[in-house]
């Protein structure tokens, strides 16, 4: 199946633009998958809880959902991207995956730094969906330093793990080697690029979207500017494999009897 990324840097606050650069972006292309980044439409450098919840959506009623149903639609593509979530009373920091009429909604575990004052805090487990094709594990930023989430995941059967980022340290994009050769799962890391420059406050993005395999290679990756839509034709059965040898097999070598807490 084809797999790939959208990496921009959204303008704070405008998400007519920010959906329009990233039609533009995928123009005439397509793939089976399409992973967009965290808070694509919005941006990232909310002041407060109270601004957040101006640009969230819910839902059931959400201009986002509805223009990336139909492009699912019109691609024949499974779609995930981050947006600000609106249940009720709640902000959440969240994810969709789009495909066909189904919508799948995972709720970020991991809030980074200052979205502690800005999100709720999710109540979403892990979350899998499954295409037909392959199953898909939903994972925003943050949680990739918590290596539990995508262990998760990866028991849960997750073949390819889509991954909406907003990145700020430099850790993350070299660290994804290691968590895709230790679930030998493939992992997509879409980026933002850019910087979010709000009065006072300014928080700078590391772009460098990559997609990793099962086996540790970055197989494709963004420079740290691009804005661009790149994709790659993988073997998602690769990623069911989970023996490394005819005496080893990830998964079922685990000793559990010996470091269950
Ligand atoms: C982050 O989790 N957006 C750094």
């Amino acid at each position: 199946m084809e797999i790939g990324f959208v990496q921009f840097s959204p303008r704070f606050g405008e998400k007519e633009k920010n959906i329009k650069k990233v039609m533009e972006l995928i123009g005439e292309d397509r793939a089976d998958l399409i992973v967009l980044p965290e808070l694509f439409t919005t941006g990232y450098l909310f002041l407060d809880k109270v601004e957040t919840g101006k640009y969230a959506e819910s839902v059931s009623n959400s201009h986002t959902i509805d223009v990336f149903r139909n492009l699912s639609k019109e691609k024949n593509a499974v779609i995930v991207g981050g947006f600000a979530e609106k249940d009720g009373e709640k902000i959440y920091n969240s994810q969709f995956v789009i495909y066909e009429e189904k919508v799948a909604i995972y709720r970020k575990a991991h809030l980074f730094y200052k979205e502690k004052f800005l999100f709720d805090k999710s109540n979403s487990k892990y979350v899998i969906f499954d295409t037909g094709g392959a199953k898909l594990g939903l994972m925003i930023c943050f949680d990739w330093m918590f290596p539990e989430m995508m262990r998760t995941l990866a028991l849960h059967g997750a073949d390819i793990i889509c991954h909406s980022a907003n990145l700020v340290m430099p850790y993350c994009q070299k660290a994804m080697i290691t968590r895709a050769l230790e679930n030998r799962v493939y992992i997509i890391t879409a980026n933002r690029t850019g910087m979010d420059k709000r009065g006072e406050y300014e928080v700078r993005f590391t772009g460098k979207s990559q997609i990793v395999s099962p086996d540790g290679n970055i197989i494709l990756s963004a420079d740290e500017t691009d804005e661009i839509f790149k994709k790659i034709d993988i073997d998602e059965a690769l990623a069911r494999d989970k023996r490394i040898n005819e005496m080893n097999d990830l998964f079922s070598d685990r000793r559990t009897d010996l470091y269950k807490l």
